[in-house]
This record gives structure tokens, C-alpha cells and sequence, in this order.
């Protein structure tokens, strides 16, 4: 059992605190209610869980919550939404060691995405800042609820033995708003963390994968986007252990993906997608590549994509797209069984599937 005590202190004005019942003076809990970045700053120092209530984060400034105490607990009530600004943000980071990252009922992280979606998402138009950075060890992230990132949303960048789980992020509105590159998840130098009972509608991957090892994506929902991906890998980077399983892709632009990039190198291997249903795919259903960038239709052999097992994926892409593209090279002890993707018309060029993988398309 925990036991809080009231922090007075000068500069925290903004503390609420319980008192314990017995006489441990221990935990302390200190609550946000006003974005002031020195409190914001000094409760990291002092409390061992610090709840941010209903914020407004001013403009082109980042919440930073990176002094996050070994082992305390961050709460968020209410609404929290940031000022408008171009820049290249991010809005939110999130550090720490042995942290729980919560949100409460009701909560929303509200990125208020539509004041920069112009259509252009990362490629131009106004600059869009990033959503959410976060890098913590042995920590949970769970139960947030966010809304309309201006474009990519959650970062996992330098992540290691975490799970990350009961997220929700809606850029439903950037559907009809000029939405786009809202990836949900990108992962990035990161080991051993789990993204489990996600429910995603945006505009750009539901997970990317772009260098590290053993992502364990499982039972998440995406919609609206472009699939759960690898990649795009190359220069150098490494990808190794990724397990996708239990998933739903609906209404997407791509199932299934691994990307990798023409003239570069790095690696992918060991990677498993099994038990994914797919639905409403419009362009592919699998879509393997290895001449991702300026020389498309070209793979290189710079990024072999080996150790690559598909299990159990199945369902509907439109007629006017393929069930399944695959063009790599250098490809080597691909395992595919129990793919039953229908509906795709589409013809398409499949080369490099290695011998023996057990499908062609
Ligand atoms: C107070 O709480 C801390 C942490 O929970 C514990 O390690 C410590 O033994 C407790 N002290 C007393 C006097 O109960
Ligand atoms: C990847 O993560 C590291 C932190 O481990 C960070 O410094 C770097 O900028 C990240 N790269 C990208 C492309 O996000
Ligand atoms: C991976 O992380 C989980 C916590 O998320 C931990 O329980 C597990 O022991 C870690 N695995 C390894 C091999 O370190
Ligand atoms: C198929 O791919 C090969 C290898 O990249 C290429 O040489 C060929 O032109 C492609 N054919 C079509 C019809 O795109």
C-alpha cells in the first residue's frame, strides 16, 4: 500500500495531496492543473505520482515529462490540448525507468490535429509537429486516450522491457479533415516491448517498425490506415524479431507490409505475422518491397528480408487491388501458410519470392 503526504513547497502551486492514514511520510502525490514548466519540472523531482489535470500546453512548447522519478506514476485527467504553432514538435515526451504512464476515465491527449491537417502531412504544406516521444525501461504505458495528431503519433524511441497497452488513437476526423502520415505507433531503437489491445482509425501506418529488436505487436485494431509495416529499413538499420498476432486491419490502403529501400542497406529477420484478419483492403493485401524510394520497381539486395513467417492471414481486398505484391531480392527462408486473402483483381509483378515459401501470387 502506498501512503501520500502533502508536499508543501514555494514554487508547486498547483499541489493537491492525500494524507495516509498512518504516519509513513514516504509517497508523495502532486497534481498539475496549470502548465507551469518549472512545477511540472519540480514534481518530477519530488513526487512519486504526479497527475496532470486538464492543461493547456502553450504554443510550440513541449509537456516534458522525461525527469519522471524511478518508479513513480503519471496520471492524466481530464483534457489536455496544446496551443497551435508550426513546428516540428514533439508535443508530448514521456521518460523514464520503472514508470506507470496512465490515463483516467474520460481523459483525452487532445493534439487538435485539424488546426495544421492540410492534406500534406510530413511532405509539405505547414509544418506539423510530431505527437508523442516516449523512451522508458521496465514501464507501462497504458489506458490513453488520444485525439487528432497533427501527424505521426506515438513514438516509441529507445524503448526497452515496456508494455504499452489499451491505447486509443482517433484521427478519425483527419479522414475528412486533411489527415495524413498520422503513423500510429513507429518503433525505433528499441528491445523487448509489447503494444497489446490498441484501437487505431488514422491516416498513415498502424505500426511501423523502423530499426531494433522484438516488437510484439498483438491484438490491436487499425483502421483508416496503411497497415501494420516494417520499415521503410535501410540505411544500416537492423530489424530483428517482430511478432504481429491477433490483429484486425479494416478499411486500409494495405494489410500486411515490409518495406525496404532500393540502393541501401541493413537487415529484417525474424519476423512473424500470424492470425490477422483483414478487411476492406484497397490497394494489397500482403505487400512485400524491396525497392522502396526515387528507384521503385527496382529491389537491391542491400536489405535481405529473411526469416519471414506468415500464419493464418486472411480476408477481402478490393477488386481493383492485389491480394498479394511481393518484389525483393535477396530473400531467403520465407515460411508462408494459410493465406486466404480474396477479392484482389489486380495483376501485379511478384518477384524474388524465395523457392519453396509455399505461395505465389
Ligand atoms: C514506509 O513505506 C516505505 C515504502 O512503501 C517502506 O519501505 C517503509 O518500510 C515504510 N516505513 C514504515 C515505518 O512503515
Ligand atoms: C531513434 O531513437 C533514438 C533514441 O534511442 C533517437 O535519438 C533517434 O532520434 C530516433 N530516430 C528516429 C528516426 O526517430
Ligand atoms: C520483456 O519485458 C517484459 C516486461 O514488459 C519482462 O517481463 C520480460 O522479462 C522481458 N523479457 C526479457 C527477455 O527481458
Ligand atoms: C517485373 O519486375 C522485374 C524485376 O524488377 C522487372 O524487370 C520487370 O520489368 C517487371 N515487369 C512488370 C510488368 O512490371
Amino acid at each position: 500500500m502506498k501512503h501520500f503526504v502533502v508536499l508543501l513547497s514555494a514554487t508547486l502551486t498547483t499541489i493537491a495531496a492525500f494524507k495516509a492514514t498512518s504516519q509513513n511520510l514516504t509517497a508523495v502525490s502532486c497534481t498539475i492543473s496549470k502548465y507551469n514548466a518549472d512545477d511540472i519540472l519540480s514534481a518530477q523531482n519530488e513526487c512519486d505520482e504526479i497527475i496532470i489535470e486538464s492543461i493547456n500546453v502553450p504554443a510550440g512548447v513541449t509537456l516534458d515529462l522525461t525527469h519522471l522519478k524511478t518508479g513513480s506514476k503519471l496520471v492524466f485527467k481530464g483534457t489536455i490540448q496544446w496551443e497551435y504553432e508550426e513546428w516540428t514538435g514533439p508535443l508530448m515526451r514521456i521518460k523514464g525507468t520503472n514508470v506507470e504512464v496512465i490515463g483516467s476515465d474520460g481523459h483525452v491527449l487532445d493534439g487538435r490535429g485539424h488546426l495544421w491537417w492540410d492534406g500534406q502531412g510530413g511532405n509539405g504544406g505547414k509544418t506539423k509537429p510530431k505527437f508523442l516521444y516516449a523512451s522508458v525501461v521496465n514501464s507501462m504505458i497504458h489506458k490513453l486516450n488520444i485525439k487528432n495528431t497533427p501527424v505521426q503519433a506515438f513514438s516509441v524511441n529507445g524503448c526497452k522491457d515496456s508494455i504499452i497497452q489499451y491505447i486509443t488513437i482517433d484521427d478519425k476526423d483527419g479522414d475528412s479533415k486533411g489527415g495524413h502520415n498520422t503513423d500510429a505507433f513507429n518503433v525505433n531503437s528499441s528491445d523487448n516491448v509489447t503494444i497489446k489491445h490498441c484501437t487505431i482509425h488514422n491516416q498513415d501506418d498502424c505500426m511501423a517498425m523502423n530499426s531494433g529488436y522484438n516488437t510484439f505487436f498483438t491484438d490491436n485494431y487499425c483502421s483508416g490506415g496503411h497497415g501494420i509495416s516494417i520499415g521503410s529499413v535501410g540505411n544500416g538499420a537492423e530489424v530483428k524479431g517482430v511478432k504481429v498476432t491477433n490483429c484486425q486491419v479494416v478499411d486500409s490502403d494495405i494489410g500486411v507490409r515490409i518495406k525496404t529501400r532500393s540502393g541501401e542497406t541493413g537487415s529484417v529477420s525474424d519476423v512473424l505475422y500470424e492470425n490477422i484478419e483483414l478487411k476492406n483492403i484497397h490497394k494489397y493485401g500482403i505487400d512485400i518491397q524491396g525497392d522502396y524510394g526515387p528507384n521503385d520497381g527496382k529491389p537491391t539486395d542491400g536489405v535481405p528480408i529473411t526469416d519471414f513467417t506468415l500464419k493464418n492471414i486472411y480476408g477481402t481486398v478490393d477488386t481493383g487491388g492485389a491480394n498479394i505484391y511481393v518484389v525483393v531480392a535477396n530473400a531467403a527462408d520465407w515460411h508462408w501458410s494459410d493465406i486466404k486473402i480474396t477479392g484482389g483483381e489486380k495483376k501485379v509483378n511478384c518477384t524474388g519470392i524465395p523457392p519453396g515459401t509455399g505461395v505465389s501470387c
